[in-house]
């Protein structure tokens, strides 16, 4: 750790999984545009988020983090946008109104665009090319040109992200989001399917809510409550020069804002205590995640814990564990054990995708829904015994009819995964995938008695 930290205190620590950029003077120019740019999100909105998450760790409220795994350059259209947020209010007026608590929401959305890769080259052919490392970074097309890293992305992406987050405002407080159009968000939906019934069901359920409100004199109309969401952005911030582009000071408070998304989180491969993705993220104010898998000690997680929110302010800190279906419930245990005795008031959300994924007969890399379900109800019990706060999940999956994870409500076969596999990195649970999901999660709170 610097003794000082500034927004550039990171570049004199080890920074993993950064592009070999060709041309350092075009990269300088790309960050340079966009430092000069405005902000993407405000202090304000980041502070704001800040306090729902504190309501999550003190088991008030459930976090819903999800969307893309990858953003494309090419699959960015007001539909395409649309869409993944219908699915987000969905599942959220399915949580919300099954567990009883404020659902708090936040997209992979508006700037997830870069990936860590296992591996800096891939063969393809009998050619070893650079590996697509998200299209802020190159193109997933395999060819060496496409490959090479273009700081031209950087501009791009944020760009992109500026439309992109425009709209999410535009729809979450003009309108879309207003509870009175429940039944409206499911128009796409079989009604016939289970999952779309038990929507319907729902849906028919709040609009009596909501007569009944009026009913008690309650003027509805005019609670923005009812009408408007909070939808927050969020990304892996792994490219840090671009973060740090983005990174400004409050004019309020002083402090400093990455205000490239309202919240960041770190990976699983760069959560190093000394490299330069925690150096670089201790330093700004947002609300901060970190993947944890099942090679994390309680001794790390408790270092990670003093070094990213050594205030222990509620709701700095979402620790998104992503340990296997299997290994969940017994690797999770002493960590939240080690947590709660040193009094660190941890945000503990399952990302029950990444460490479920394999390669389907076919080669396509998959999930199976049933999977995702046991890692959530591991991750459950596992809480349920510790007497700790199940506070949320992180899904990656998409509004679209792709056919990218197995099972779920149409149960989709291996056979059926290159009927529309889109996906430009990990597969994502589909439309009705999600909705389901949300059920299921409100189910198993319930069963664990957790709620
Ligand atoms: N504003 C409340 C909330 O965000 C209620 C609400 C309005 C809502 N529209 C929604 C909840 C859509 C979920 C989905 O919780
Ligand atoms: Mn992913």
């Amino acid at each position: 750790m610097a003794r000082t930290w500034s927004p550039s205190s990171w570049q004199s620590f080890e920074a993993q999984q950064q592009p070999d950029w060709p041309d350092e003077a075009a990269l300088e120019r790309a960050l340079k545009q966009v430092a000069s740019y405005p902000p993407l999100v405000f202090a304000g909105e980041a502070r704001s988020l800040l306090t729902s998450l504190g309501h999550v760790a003190a088991g008030n409220a459930f976090l819903l983090q999800a969307g893309d795994c990858a953003e494309s350059f090419d699959e960015f259209s007001a539909v395409n946008i649309r869409e993944k947020l219908r699915v987000i209010l969905q599942m959220a007026v399915v949580l919300t109104y099954s567990l009883g608590v404020p659902v708090v929401k936040v997209g992979r959305i508006a700037g997830q665009f870069a990936k860590p890769r296992s591996s800096s080259f891939e063969r393809i052919g009998n050619e070893d090319l650079p590996s697509f490392r998200g299209h802020i970074v190159n193109s997933p097309t395999p060819t060496m040109a496409a490959r090479v890293p273009d700081p031209d992305r950087i501009v791009q992406a944020y760009n992109q992200s500026a439309s992109t987050l425009n709209l999410l405002r535009a729809f979450t407080k003009g309108g879309f989001a207003d509870l009175t159009r429940v039944h409206q968000w499911t128009q796409e939906f079989i009604t016939s399917s289970n999952e779309g019934e038990r929507y319907e069901q729902l849906a028919n359920e709040i609009d009596r809510a909501l007569r009944f409100m009026r009913a008690c004199g309650i003027d509805t109309e005019s609670t923005s409550a009812l009408h408007e969401v909070d939808v927050y952005t969020s990304h892996e911030a792994l490219i840090i020069g671009y973060e740090q582009a983005l990174t400004r000071q409050d004019s309020l408070t002083g402090g400093w804002y990455d205000c490239s998304a309202h919240m960041l989180w770190i990976g699983e491969r760069t959560r190093q205590l000394d490299g330069a993705h925690i150096e670089f993220l201790r330093g700004v104010g947002n609300p901060l995640g970190c993947k944890i898998g099942p090679e994390a000690s309680p001794e790390f997680v408790l270092e990670l814990c003093e070094a990213l929110n050594p205030a222990r302010i509620p709701g700095r800190l979402t620790l998104i564990s992503r340990m296997g279906a299997n290994k969940v419930e017994d690797s999770l245990r002493p960590l939240l054990r080690a947590a709660r005795d040193a009094g660190h008031p941890v945000v503990w959300i399952c990302d029950p995708m990444h460490a479920n994924t394999f390669t389907a007969p076919g080669g396509r890399k998959t999930r199976h829904f049933d999977d995702i379900c046991t890692e959530i109800a591991g991750f459950v019990r596992a809480h349920h015994a510790e007497q700790s706060w199940p506070g949320g999940i992180h899904i990656e999956l998409t509004g679209d009819n792709v056919t990218e994870c197995l099972g779920g409500a149409d149960d989709i076969l291996d056979t059926q995964l290159d009927d529309r596999y889109e996906t430009v990195c990990d597969p994502r649970l589909n439309g009705r995938q999600s909705l389901d999901l949300a059920f299921r999660v409100a189910e198993l709170m319930r069963t664990a008695g957790v709620v």
